[in-house]
Protein backbone atom coordinates (compact mmCIF):
# COMPACT_ATOMS: atom_id res chain seq x y z
CA UNK A 1 0.00 0.00 0.00
CA UNK A 2 0.88 3.50 -0.46
CA UNK A 3 1.30 5.70 2.74
CA UNK A 4 -0.38 9.36 2.50
CA UNK A 5 -0.84 11.99 5.23
CA UNK A 6 -3.49 13.97 5.08
CA UNK A 7 -3.03 17.34 6.56
CA UNK A 8 -6.36 19.41 7.46
CA UNK A 9 -7.59 22.75 9.21
CA UNK A 10 -11.01 22.52 9.64
CA UNK A 11 -14.03 20.90 8.88
CA UNK A 12 -12.04 17.98 7.40
CA UNK A 13 -14.47 17.10 4.85
CA UNK A 14 -12.62 16.24 1.98
CA UNK A 15 -10.43 14.17 4.42
CA UNK A 16 -13.47 12.41 5.72
CA UNK A 17 -14.26 11.26 1.81
CA UNK A 18 -11.10 9.92 1.57
CA UNK A 19 -10.51 8.19 4.71
CA UNK A 20 -14.15 6.76 3.59
CA UNK A 21 -12.83 5.25 0.54
CA UNK A 22 -9.82 3.44 1.57
CA UNK A 23 -11.93 1.73 4.31
CA UNK A 24 -14.83 1.00 2.22
CA UNK A 25 -13.34 0.33 -1.62
CA UNK A 26 -10.39 -1.44 0.27
CA UNK A 27 -7.94 0.76 -1.45
CA UNK A 28 -4.57 -0.39 -0.94
CA UNK A 29 -3.39 3.23 0.87
CA UNK A 30 -2.43 3.35 4.89
CA UNK A 31 -3.12 6.34 6.52
CA UNK A 32 -0.87 7.23 8.21
CA UNK A 33 -1.58 10.34 9.83
CA UNK A 34 -4.42 13.38 10.05
CA UNK A 35 -2.29 16.45 11.16
CA UNK A 36 -3.18 19.64 11.71
CA UNK A 37 -2.22 23.03 12.47
CA UNK A 38 -4.96 23.81 14.54
CA UNK A 39 -6.59 21.59 18.01
CA UNK A 40 -9.75 22.84 17.45
CA UNK A 41 -10.28 21.21 13.53
CA UNK A 42 -13.16 19.20 13.73
CA UNK A 43 -12.14 16.94 11.49
CA UNK A 44 -9.64 15.74 13.93
CA UNK A 45 -12.41 14.33 16.55
CA UNK A 46 -13.96 12.54 13.56
CA UNK A 47 -10.54 10.65 12.60
CA UNK A 48 -10.31 9.66 16.23
CA UNK A 49 -13.84 8.34 16.28
CA UNK A 50 -12.78 6.62 13.16
CA UNK A 51 -9.50 4.95 14.78
CA UNK A 52 -7.23 6.93 12.11
CA UNK A 53 -4.39 8.50 14.07
CA UNK A 54 -4.70 12.04 14.43
CA UNK A 55 -2.44 14.81 15.72
CA UNK A 56 -1.46 18.43 16.10
CA UNK A 57 0.93 20.25 15.09
CA UNK A 58 -0.39 24.23 16.12
CA UNK A 59 1.39 26.74 14.20
CA UNK A 60 1.20 28.96 16.62
CA UNK A 61 4.11 27.31 19.09
CA UNK A 62 6.29 28.19 16.29
CA UNK A 63 8.05 31.38 15.98
CA UNK A 64 8.21 31.48 12.44
CA UNK A 65 6.75 30.28 9.42
CA UNK A 66 9.93 28.30 8.52
CA UNK A 67 10.27 26.94 12.28
CA UNK A 68 7.02 25.36 11.72
CA UNK A 69 7.68 24.45 8.10
CA UNK A 70 11.13 22.45 10.01
CA UNK A 71 8.68 20.96 12.30
CA UNK A 72 6.13 19.83 10.30
CA UNK A 73 8.94 18.48 7.65
CA UNK A 74 10.63 16.52 10.54
CA UNK A 75 7.24 15.01 12.00
CA UNK A 76 6.24 13.81 8.16
CA UNK A 77 9.51 12.57 7.64
CA UNK A 78 9.68 9.97 10.65
CA UNK A 79 6.07 8.84 8.99
CA UNK A 80 8.03 8.33 5.49
CA UNK A 81 4.28 9.11 3.40
CA UNK A 82 4.25 9.08 -0.15
CA UNK A 83 2.35 11.52 -0.64
CA UNK A 84 1.07 14.60 2.19
CA UNK A 85 -2.46 15.20 0.52
CA UNK A 86 -3.46 18.64 1.81
CA UNK A 87 -7.57 18.66 2.70
CA UNK A 88 -8.58 21.93 3.61
CA UNK A 89 -5.27 22.98 4.90
CA UNK A 90 -4.72 26.90 5.13
CA UNK A 91 -1.16 27.52 5.54
CA UNK A 92 0.79 28.11 2.81
CA UNK A 93 4.43 25.88 3.25
CA UNK A 94 7.54 27.43 1.88
CA UNK A 95 9.82 26.64 -0.68
CA UNK A 96 12.30 24.64 1.18
CA UNK A 97 9.60 22.52 2.35
CA UNK A 98 7.49 21.74 -1.11
CA UNK A 99 11.53 21.33 -2.63
CA UNK A 100 12.04 18.63 0.29
CA UNK A 101 8.83 16.84 -0.65
CA UNK A 102 8.79 17.97 -4.37
CA UNK A 103 6.47 15.67 -6.45
CA UNK A 104 4.63 14.49 -3.19
CA UNK A 105 2.54 17.31 -2.13
CA UNK A 106 -1.27 17.08 -3.42
CA UNK A 107 -3.78 19.94 -2.91
CA UNK A 108 -7.25 20.27 -3.72
CA UNK A 109 -8.46 23.47 -4.22
CA UNK A 110 -11.83 25.40 -4.76
CA UNK A 111 -11.92 26.89 -8.28
CA UNK A 112 -11.30 25.75 -12.32
CA UNK A 113 -7.25 26.40 -11.79
CA UNK A 114 -5.25 28.21 -13.06
CA UNK A 115 -8.29 30.75 -12.40
CA UNK A 116 -9.09 31.91 -8.87
CA UNK A 117 -5.38 30.83 -6.89
CA UNK A 118 -5.61 32.19 -3.24
CA UNK A 119 -8.76 32.72 -0.82
CA UNK A 120 -12.48 33.43 -0.95
CA UNK A 121 -12.72 31.89 -4.64
CA UNK A 122 -16.50 31.33 -4.91
CA UNK A 123 -16.73 35.47 -4.05
CA UNK A 124 -14.10 35.59 -7.40
CA UNK A 125 -15.64 33.57 -9.56
CA UNK A 126 -19.34 35.53 -9.01
CA UNK A 127 -17.40 38.78 -9.12
CA UNK A 128 -15.99 37.31 -12.48
CA UNK A 129 -19.38 36.37 -13.66
CA UNK A 130 -17.82 33.10 -14.84
CA UNK A 131 -20.88 30.31 -16.13
CA UNK A 132 -18.25 27.27 -14.79
CA UNK A 133 -17.00 27.09 -11.53
CA UNK A 134 -15.20 24.23 -10.29
CA UNK A 135 -12.39 22.53 -8.37
CA UNK A 136 -9.16 21.13 -8.87
CA UNK A 137 -6.72 18.66 -7.47
CA UNK A 138 -2.77 19.63 -8.18
CA UNK A 139 0.82 18.95 -7.20
CA UNK A 140 2.20 21.46 -4.78
CA UNK A 141 5.15 23.72 -6.38
CA UNK A 142 6.82 26.47 -4.89
CA UNK A 143 4.07 29.22 -6.37
CA UNK A 144 0.57 28.94 -4.84
CA UNK A 145 -1.94 27.36 -6.46
CA UNK A 146 -0.16 26.79 -9.32
CA UNK A 147 1.05 23.75 -9.69
CA UNK A 148 0.29 20.90 -12.34
CA UNK A 149 -3.41 19.33 -12.57
CA UNK A 150 -4.35 16.08 -11.81
CA UNK A 151 -7.82 16.36 -11.78
CA UNK A 152 -10.68 18.69 -12.16
CA UNK A 153 -14.59 19.04 -11.93
CA UNK A 154 -17.00 21.63 -12.87
CA UNK A 155 -20.51 22.87 -12.45
CA UNK A 156 -22.26 25.68 -13.57
CA UNK A 157 -23.04 29.12 -12.15
CA UNK A 158 -26.55 29.02 -11.50
CA UNK A 159 -29.11 32.66 -11.52
CA UNK A 160 -29.27 33.14 -8.27
CA UNK A 161 -25.83 31.60 -6.47
CA UNK A 162 -24.43 33.19 -3.66
CA UNK A 163 -20.67 32.26 -2.26
CA UNK A 164 -22.32 29.71 0.05
CA UNK A 165 -24.88 28.27 -2.27
CA UNK A 166 -21.50 27.64 -4.54
CA UNK A 167 -19.64 26.02 -1.93
CA UNK A 168 -22.52 23.78 -0.68
CA UNK A 169 -22.91 22.44 -4.23
CA UNK A 170 -18.94 21.91 -5.03
CA UNK A 171 -18.17 20.16 -1.96
CA UNK A 172 -19.58 16.80 -3.05
CA UNK A 173 -17.60 17.67 -6.41
CA UNK A 174 -14.39 18.14 -4.95
CA UNK A 175 -14.72 14.62 -2.63
CA UNK A 176 -15.33 13.00 -5.95
CA UNK A 177 -12.17 14.24 -7.55
CA UNK A 178 -10.16 14.04 -4.67
CA UNK A 179 -10.92 10.59 -3.82
CA UNK A 180 -10.82 9.77 -8.07
CA UNK A 181 -7.03 10.98 -7.67
CA UNK A 182 -6.34 8.47 -4.59
CA UNK A 183 -7.61 5.47 -6.72
CA UNK A 184 -4.91 6.49 -8.96
CA UNK A 185 -2.18 7.22 -6.74
CA UNK A 186 -2.98 4.06 -5.30
CA UNK A 187 -2.67 2.11 -8.29
CA UNK A 188 0.21 4.12 -9.23
CA UNK A 189 -1.05 5.61 -12.18
CA UNK A 190 -0.33 9.16 -11.99
CA UNK A 191 3.45 10.73 -13.54
CA UNK A 192 4.53 13.84 -13.24
CA UNK A 193 5.79 15.16 -16.95
CA UNK A 194 8.90 17.08 -17.14
CA UNK A 195 7.10 20.14 -18.83
CA UNK A 196 4.72 20.41 -15.44
CA UNK A 197 1.73 18.49 -16.76
CA UNK A 198 0.40 15.12 -15.41
CA UNK A 199 -0.27 12.09 -16.83
CA UNK A 200 -2.66 9.42 -15.81
CA UNK A 201 -1.90 6.15 -17.14
CA UNK A 202 -5.46 4.26 -18.70
CA UNK A 203 -7.71 6.90 -17.54
CA UNK A 204 -10.32 9.53 -18.85
CA UNK A 205 -8.24 12.97 -19.12
CA UNK A 206 -10.69 15.08 -17.19
CA UNK A 207 -13.34 13.96 -14.22
CA UNK A 208 -16.07 15.53 -15.02
CA UNK A 209 -18.62 16.86 -12.29
CA UNK A 210 -21.96 15.29 -13.85
C1 LIG B 1 -12.50 22.91 0.73
O1 LIG B 1 -13.49 23.58 -0.01
C2 LIG B 1 -11.15 23.04 0.06
O2 LIG B 1 -11.21 22.99 -1.34
C3 LIG B 1 -10.73 24.40 0.54
O3 LIG B 1 -11.15 24.47 1.88
C4 LIG B 1 -12.28 23.61 2.05
C5 LIG B 1 -11.98 22.65 3.17
O4 LIG B 1 -13.10 21.89 3.49
N1 LIG B 1 -9.32 24.56 0.43
C6 LIG B 1 -8.73 25.72 0.22
O5 LIG B 1 -9.35 26.77 0.13
C7 LIG B 1 -7.22 25.66 0.10
N2 LIG B 1 -6.68 26.96 -0.10
P1 LIG B 1 -12.95 20.54 4.32
O6 LIG B 1 -12.12 20.88 5.55
O7 LIG B 1 -14.34 20.15 4.67
O8 LIG B 1 -12.25 19.53 3.43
Amino acid sequence: PIRVAILISGRGSNMQALAEAVASEDLPVDICTVLSNRADAAGLDWARARGLPADVLAHRDFASRAAFDAALRARLDALAPDYILLAGFMRVLGADFVRHFEGRIINIHPSLLPAFPGLHTHEQALAQGVQWHGCSVHFVTAVLDHGPIIAQGAIPVLAGDTPDSLAARLLPVEHRIYVQTLRWLAQGRVRLLGDGRVAVADAPHRAWAG
